[in-house]
């Protein structure tokens, strides 16, 4: 995408605007969206026709296919809203990148950083009143693309669309999590797409969580697909454990590369943690809580933000973990990251971009 490209944005703004029908202090997470969309067609190599729309429906051939072979993939970022009003997206570079590692896996194109952030930042500005400024309440960004030729041959499409919808949001979880140990459905294995953000990763996991619904869990721990002895992400986000004064979290390349546990890793090595990023056998985990080492552990992500875990089901049995009020090390990461996100103290690493 060459520089003429990238600022010929056009922008068509709403007549109407929606904002006045939002109940800021009632947000679910996405069911509400913003005014205006941003939407690049990609075609003959290259991006080209980028627009920022009102938000609506699109037009879409039956034979379009990313309905038929899946080539979809996704990202999830937030922005903040300062008490001064400034409108800050914390470490959307990261989600640059790890767009374009899935992108690349499903044989799809790059998205520019011109594009992604470029774009991301126009249409930010456009909806910047969609922004929340209630602590808790922050603005979800979804950039997704697609394949969108009309044609049932299997082969990599050869047009796409990338757009970004956001939209107001609270909590995704809004109590503690209690998580089924998954020993039989698999969510990826080794060579297979578990670290690439695409479609066809949530759809798998849809049946296999309503079966650990029915048995009375919120969510799945999923584990890896040879043994099922070792654990690797919830359905929703990455885990975080703390024994002593160490912070472990899983480690594979069957897992998503969570920018919110990343962020979790620098901070407690930067404040004196040990962290050790590697595999973690259920096990360990069971034995852990059971014997009183494991203290603390959580679901880390954007969506999730960070989501304590109460309670995790394995192999018939119910571990029942430490009260959430007392975990140390997730409160105190936790309130920093939300006065980070809230421009409330220095941000000393330099994640937030400003809007
Ligand atoms: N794992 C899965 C399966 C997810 O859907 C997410 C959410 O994006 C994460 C982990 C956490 O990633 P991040 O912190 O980048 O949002
Ligand atoms: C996110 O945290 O951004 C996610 O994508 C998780 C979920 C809403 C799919």
């Amino acid at each position: 995408m060459n520089e003429a490209e990238t600022t010929a944005i056009r922008v068509e703004q709403t007549q109407q605007s929606r904002l006045p029908q939002v109940d800021f202090n009632n947000l679910k997470f996405g069911q509400i969206l913003s005014d205006h969309m941003l939407v690049a067609e990609y075609a003959n190599g290259h991006w080209a026709d980028v627009s920022i729309v009102p938000y609506g429906n699109l037009s879409l051939s039956p034979a379009t296919s990313a309905l038929h072979y899946g080539q979809a993939i996704f990202e999830g970022m937030k922005a903040y809203k300062f008490a001064d009003g400034t409108v800050s997206v914390f470490r959307p570079d990261k989600n640059n990148e790890r767009f374009n590692k899935s992108a690349l896996r499903l044989e799809m194109p790059e998205v520019p950083e011109e594009l992604f952030i470029g774009g991301l930042k126009t249409l930010l500005d456009l909806d910047r009143d969609w922004v929340p400024n209630t602590d808790g309440a922050s603005l979800y960004i979804r950039p997704f693309m697609f394949g969108t030729e009309a044609a049932l041959g299997v082969h990599p499409s050869d047009s796409y669309k990338f757009i970004i919808i956001t939209g107001p949001v609270g909590a995704y979880y809004n109590k503690p999590l209690r998580l089924k140990v998954e020993t039989h459905f698999t969510r990826a294995v080794e060579g297979g797409v578990g670290f690439s953000k695409n479609a066809g990763n949530y759809a798998l996991s849809l049946h296999p969580t309503r079966l650990a619904q029915e048995e009375g869990f919120d969510q799945l721990m999923w584990t890896d697909a040879i043994e099922h002895k070792y654990v690797e992400e919830a359905g929703t986000a990455n885990l975080v454990f703390r024994v002593g004064d160490t912070i472990i979290t899983p480690s594979a390349d069957t897992i998503l590369h969570g920018i919110t546990r990343r962020t979790i890793v620098e901070i407690a090595r930067h404040w004196g943690y040990q962290v050790e990023e590697r595999k973690v056998s259920v096990k360990e985990l069971v034995d852990g809580i059971e014997n009183g080492s494991v203290t603390e552990a959580f679901a880390a992500g954007t969506a999730a933000t960070l989501t304590p875990i109460t309670e995790l089901g394995y192999e018939g049995k119910r571990y029942i973990l430490s009260d959430p009020t007392t975990r140390e090390f997730s409160n105190k990461v936790l309130q920093y990251l939300n006065d980070l996100r809230y421009g409330r103290i220095e941000d000393e690493f330099g994640w937030n971009l400003i809007v």
